[in-house]
């Protein structure tokens, strides 16, 4: 990506932690969060992915899961000692399985509150002391449009993504007058290789898939990198408890008798 040599660089000299940072939309988050200036602190559970993108954008990563407090604990307390302070924390870990809510078993479910609520609240409550002791910083959480008004099919996934919205909101109520902002973004389907590997199946395939939605294209990791670092910024120092939609799926079509 080119950015302007004369544009001050939004993240310069932040200190920036990313969950799930090893593919994806975490691993665009990371490569941008870089070319801004951060000094990066990375997470991934798959060491080999996290290795390849610590060498390219520079950062320090720590393999593990997200979803295990003991080491997120580690791997926050980590980061501050190293660096003396925390300045964003962007929550990007999330999984989903298919199955109706009859259908899935508590295991099922567990692992998708697990995974995908969890994770957020772990990091989220080990980087709020941090945030405090150095006057505050901007928390930036993964949603999913599954987290507004539920998804057929992936009812588990829509339930931990709601709730990832409701702890911004919380967050950002309990904090904001000490200074953290925290926010949540829901960026529609995007272009990485696990929802790829789906719409493959999908009978239609893509064009399926993407033709109700407000843009009628899958979202580019790189689009969702530029949300969530605005919003890590300082550009959005007024913008908290927010949960930003973008190409998500239409209320109505265009009618038929609208041939414009
Ligand atoms: N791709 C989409 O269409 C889409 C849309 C809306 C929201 N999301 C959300 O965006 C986030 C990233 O999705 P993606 O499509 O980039 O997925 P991805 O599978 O490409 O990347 C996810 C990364 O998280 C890592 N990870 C998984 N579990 C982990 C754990 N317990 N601890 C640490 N790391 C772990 C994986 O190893 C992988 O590197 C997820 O929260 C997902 O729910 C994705």
């Amino acid at each position: 990506m080119t950015l302007g040599d004369s544009r001050p660089r939004l993240l310069h000299d932040k200190v920036c932690l990313i969950t799930g940072a090893g593919a994806g939309i975490g691993a665009a988050v990371a490569r941008r969060f870089s070319a801004e200036g951060a000094v990066l602190w990375l997470n991934d559970i798959d060491g080999d992915a996290l290795a390849i993108v610590v060498e390219e954008t520079g950062g320090t990563g720590m393999a593990g899961d997200a979803s295990d407090p003991k080491f997120v604990a580690t791997w926050v307390n980590e980061a501050a000692r190293a660096h003396g302070r925390i300045d964003v924390l962007y929550n990007n870990v999330g999984v989903s399985r298919p199955g109706r809510i009859g259908d899935i078993t508590e295991a099922e479910w567990r692992l998708q509150q697990r995974t995908t609520l969890d994770t957020c609240f772990f990091a989220t409550s080990a980087v709020i002391p941090h945030m405090l002791a150095n006057g505050g910083g901007s928390i930036v959480s993964m949603s999913s449009g599954a987290g507004i008004g539920g998804q057929y099919g992936l009812g588990a996934y829509a339930a931990a993504k709601a709730g990832v919205i409701s702890l911004m909101e919380t967050v950002a109520t309990e904090y904001g007058d000490e200074g953290i902002r925290a926010n949540s973004v829901t960026p529609g389907p995007t272009a990485t290789a696990p929802l790829l590997a789906y719409l493959d199946q999908q009978p239609g395939g893509t064009d399926a898939h993407t033709a109700d939605l407000k843009l009628a294209r899958l979202t580019q990791p790189a689009e969702v990198a530029a949300t969530v670092t605005w919003l890590a910024s300082d550009e959005a120092s007024s913008i908290s408890g927010i949960c930003l939609q973008s190409n998500t799926r239409m209320a109505s079509r265009r009618p038929p008798h609208d041939q414009r």
